[in-house]
């Protein structure tokens, strides 16, 4: 038997793994993940109140279980095992570790206000085990999110929709009740660029202006478009964006007067520079304003004089991830591992002998979740190509890594813990009219699962 190893149980990996077991059903495929749970950004990612969007989580549960497919959750690599180690142990290891650390915003006295970025705020609405449970305070009215990409949205969403509708969704319990304590009232989405540029898909876009008591406000002069805009709009690949301004023009036309509970301003062309106070001593942001300059498609951002403030009690920053280095792996990582084909460079640019990179971690932090399909598959060719010159693993070390594991305190979560995990979930969600309730405590996890490993050995037929 050969088994291969995938760092990563989110999309990536199941999708490398479904395309390894489907290309030769002889091989064992080993996921281990940090997390207890598996799926990745499927289930610590997508927004609450997008469940259709999870979908492919039903996919990777049957990749899940296939024979010979085994799940090693709450098990990092560089932590619990080294790479190295990883690396002596199976003859190829796919890294598809995702793009776990936070571009970092710049900006000057930031401690006037909470300052904190998405990955952490939607870590905590979405129940990633052990952030804690008051980890973000929403008794406070003005909220800026700076970035204009699908994830700013998420979270303006998340912020603005009413509590009944997030009550009936899997968004976790402890930021459900934040949210019923809610004082949020205004949220200001901030670009840094035009409307033009904007990364937000329009049917993200256009939820924002369906949310009950949502006021969308969009300032006129945001949407007059310089010539080089204009020409980008016209141009046959701005479809999305002429959308987006379809829509943004509708709103200025037909929300500005409504009365609400909430508005949601959308600013563009602005850069945060500091973080000041108030005579009363609240947070206020200063932005400087940018104009685009330039040739159509290569319009640079310049500072202009002018700057605006705003009131700010959080500040959010949402301006992309980063793929996070693995202990043992020194290589640059932007946007994603040096790669061909899925293969790992060296810093010569040599392919390191049976190290392989899909996903988030090979192309960087873009694209839905389907994308990593096609990329996995590409990199599994490349990993199925050079099977009779994967390294020989060292005699023995398979059995050593996994007698180790298992003998810990925490043994790691193995499918059918998992499974047995998700149906608690699914169940008691049920009896409370949602998809599930998620387990986001790691003590009661480890207590709940220990009860169930014992209720399993002890009605095994003895020897
Ligand atoms: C907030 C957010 C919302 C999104 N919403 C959507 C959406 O609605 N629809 C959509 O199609 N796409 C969405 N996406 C994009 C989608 O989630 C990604 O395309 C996809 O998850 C990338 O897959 P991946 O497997 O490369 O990375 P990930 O999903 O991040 O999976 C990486 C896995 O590796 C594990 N890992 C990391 N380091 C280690 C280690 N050292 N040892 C062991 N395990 C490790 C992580 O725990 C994780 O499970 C969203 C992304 C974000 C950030
Ligand atoms: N529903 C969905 O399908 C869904 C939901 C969430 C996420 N996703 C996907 O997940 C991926 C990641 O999403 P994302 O929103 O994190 O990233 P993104 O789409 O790359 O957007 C990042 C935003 O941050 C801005 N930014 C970057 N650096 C900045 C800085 N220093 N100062 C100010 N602004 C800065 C960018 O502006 P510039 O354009 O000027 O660089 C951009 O507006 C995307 O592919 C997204 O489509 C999909």
């Amino acid at each position: 038997m050969t088994a291969v190893a995938i760092v990563g149980a989110g999309p990536a990996g199941f999708y490398a793994a479904e395309a390894l077991k489907l290309a030769d059903q002889t091989l064992e495929v080993h996921l281990y993940d940090r997390y207890p749970m598996p799926f990745g950004l499927t289930r610590f990612g997508i927004a609450p109140d997008h469940q259709r969007l999870k979908a492919p989580a039903q996919l990777f549960q049957r990749t899940g279980a296939m024979p010979g497919v085994r799940f090693f959750g709450g098990v990092e690599i560089g932590r619990d095992v080294s790479l190295d180690g990883l690396r002596s142990t199976y003859p190829a290891v796919l890294l598809a570790h995702g793009a776990q650390a936070d571009e970092r915003l710049m900006l000057n006295g930031a401690t006037a206000a909470e300052v904190r970025t998405a990955r952490e705020m939607v870590a905590w609405y979405n129940g990633v085990p052990d952030v804690p449970a008051d980890d973000f305070n929403l008794q406070r009215p003005h909220v800026v999110i700076i970035g204009n990409g699908n994830v700013a949205i998420d979270i303006a969403r998340v912020l603005c929709r009413p509590v009944s509708e997030l009550a009936a969704t899997d968004i976790s319990d402890r930021a459900l009740l934040e949210l019923r304590k809610s004082q949020v009232r205004q949220v200001h989405l901030i670009g840094r660029r035009g409307p033009v540029q904007a990364r937000f898909t329009t049917r993200e876009l256009r939820e924002l202006g369906e949310l009950p008591g949502v006021a969308v406000r969009v300032e006129p002069q945001y949407l007059e478009l310089g010539a080089a805009c204009q020409t980008e709009l016209d141009h046959h690949s701005g479809e999305q964006a002429r959308r987006n301004m379809d829509l943004m023009r509708d709103w200025v036309v037909r929300q500005s007067h409504l009365d609400s509970q909430r508005e949601l301003h959308l600013h563009f062309g602005l850069v945060p520079e500091a973080m000041e106070r108030d005579a009363y001593g609240h947070g206020q942001l200063l932005l400087r304003r940018m104009r685009l300059v330039g040739e159509p498609f290569a319009q640079r951002s310049e500072p202009t004089d002018e700057r605006i403030r705003l009131r700010c009690d959080l500040l959010i920053s949402s301006i992309g991830f980063r793929v996070a280095s693995i202990p043992g792996l020194d290589l640059s990582c932007t946007p994603g591992l040096p790669h061909a084909e899925g293969r790992v460079l060296d810093t010569q640019g040599l392919p390191i002998p049976g190290l392989y990179v899909a996903g988030w971690a090979k192309r960087g932090p873009s694209g839905v979740l389907g994308t990593n399909r096609a990329c996995a598959q590409d990199t599994v060719q490349s990993m199925l190509a050079d099977r009779s010159h994967w390294p020989l693993p060292e005699s023995g070390a398979l059995k050593r890594l996994l007698d180790r594991l298992f003998a810990s305190d925490t043994p790691p979560v193995a499918w059918e813990d998992w499974l047995h995990l998700d149906h608690l979930e699914t169940e008691i969600g049920r009896a409370d009219g949602r998809p599930r309730i998620k387990f986001d405590d790691m003590r009661k996890l480890h207590e709940v699962l220990r009860a169930y490993r014992s209720s399993k050995a002890s009605a095994a037929p003895s020897e």
